[in-house]
């Protein structure tokens, strides 16, 4: 099979579900097969890597400095993943309103702006340390019947506390429903946010 646009990785789950694994800067498509795996070991998983490169480290979209984005290569970015989970829908069965993105920090970033931008086909996402990837949308997306998981670090300098509450109360305002959690952690992961996404999805 091509790889339908972006190098990536898929293996079947026994269960319906399917995890749209999203990567942080830097990373590939085999950093959160772990943390997928963790949440729910029955769940399929598909695992894009970012095909923008910074210095050698692939990433989901350019960004100027830390923290400062290319939004115009947000958007094209989003369009253009979005495209590759429709291929991966169609090559590998999977049930689009079975799927569920759970990115990490660039990754986290990516999948609010295909939310954001209307490209998202996924229902439910757990958002692990976001931030808000647009500051301005040419049109108001209608995330009524999208639900997302937002998680932050209470001591993160990368994406602060009130960086992802400015992002669930813009997805809020779109009618998405949103749970925000905030952990005693940093721009790292934690066991928290595991079971955090277990409890929201179900599988605890
Ligand atoms: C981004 O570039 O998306 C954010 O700064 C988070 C990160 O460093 O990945």
């Amino acid at each position: 099979m091509s790889d339908l646009g972006f190098i990536h990785h898929f293996e079947p789950g026994k269960s319906e579900r399917t995890f749209l694994l999203l990567h942080g800067n830097g990373g590939n498509e085999h950093d959160l097969l772990d943390l997928g795996r963790s949440i729910d070991p029955d769940a399929a998983l598909l695992s894009p890597r970012g095909k923008v490169l910074e210095n050698g480290a692939p990433r989901f979209f350019r960004r100027l400095a830390e923290g400062v984005f290319d939004e115009r290569d947000v958007v094209r970015r989003a369009e253009e993943l979005a495209g590759f989970v429709d291929a991966a829908c169609t090559a590998y069965e999977i049930d689009p309103k079975r799927l569920i993105a759970v990115g990490y920090s660039n990754g986290a970033n990516i999948a609010a702006a295909m939310m954001l931008l209307g490209v998202a086909t996924f229902h439910r996402a757990i958002l692990l340390r976001p931030m808000v990837p647009l500051s301005k949308l040419e049109q108001q997306p209608d995330l009524s019947g999208k639900q997302a998981l937002l998680s932050a670090g209470k001591f993160d300098p990368i994406a602060p506390v009130p960086i992802v509450e400015a992002l669930s109360e813009l997805m809020r305002q779109y009618g998405a429903a949103v749970v925000t959690q905030v952990r005693d952690s940093g721009h790292e992961l934690t066991m928290a946010d595991v079971m955090a996404a277990r409890e929201w999805l179900g599988t605890s």
